[in-house]
């Protein structure tokens, strides 16, 4: 069985619970890849709908799929947003920003009416652990820094690896990922973090759980996590 097999089981079930008609928000990542090609077969078979996509590579990956693309500000409601996630814990609490597309997935995760979350049995934690990835304004990074490392914890901004520098996001701002180690109240963390001065994003998505499905692909299938 190939690697890829959870995430296709995990990207392809979100997809079939889109319905005709719907604004869709489309997340960024190697999971949410899935979720579209599948949409994109859908359509072909006379499913209609609109993406609002988070990323360059998400609406890049949707043009390619023949997905009709639409901005937040041209729908800013939506039916329901798939998405992807580096940590899920048992309360359906989030850590996102791997591919530094955080701030526009928490944007179409706000404005949509359901959340659907596509991982595979690795991105499953008791306690929300890995690095969080933070969007800072380039003009505020030091001070960020100092503030965070004051909050304990340690971290760095994010270096390129097909560019020299830091990774620049597609609003124009940089990401620092920040390990705080096993976090107690993500709740918390993630409005202490967002009330530093500079800081745009913080990759704690702590308050989405009423709303958000998780799907968690395997090897054979898929199943299902709400709370
Ligand atoms: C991008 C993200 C991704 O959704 C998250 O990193 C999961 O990606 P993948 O499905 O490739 O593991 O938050 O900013």
């Amino acid at each position: 069985m190939s690697d890829e097999a959870p995430k296709r089981f995990a990207g392809y079930a979100a997809a079939d619970l889109v319905d005709s008609g719907m604004v869709v928000g489309l997340g960024t990542g190697s999971t949410v890849r899935y979720a579209m090609e599948r949409l994109a077969e859908r359509m072909r078979q006379g499913l209609t709908c609109v993406g609002v996509p988070t990323s360059h590579q998400t609406a890049m990956r949707a043009r390619a799929l023949g997905i009709p693309l639409a901005s937040l500000n041209d729908a800013p409601r939506l039916g329901i947003a798939i998405d992807g996630a580096d940590q899920v814990d048992p309360a359906l609490r989030l850590i996102k920003g791997r591919g530094a597309a955080l701030t526009r997935e928490k944007c179409v995760a706000a404005a949509a009416d359901r959340l659907v979350i596509v991982v595979d049995e690795g991105k499953l934690a008791e306690r929300l652990a890995v690095q969080v990835p933070i969007e800072v304004l380039p003009f505020a990074c030091a001070t960020v820094t100092a503030r965070l490392a004051r909050m304990g914890g340690s971290g760095r901004v994010r270096e390129g690896t097909a560019k020299d520098g830091p990774v620049v996001t597609d609003n124009g701002g940089l990401v620092i990922d920040w390990s705080f180690g096993p976090i107690d109240d993500p709740e918390r963390l993630e409005s202490e973090i967002e009330r530093i001065p500079g800081v745009v994003t913080a990759g704690i998505f702590s308050g989405f759980g009423k709303k958000t499905t998780v799907i968690v692909g395997d090897d054979a299938g898929y199943r299902v996590l709400t709370r």
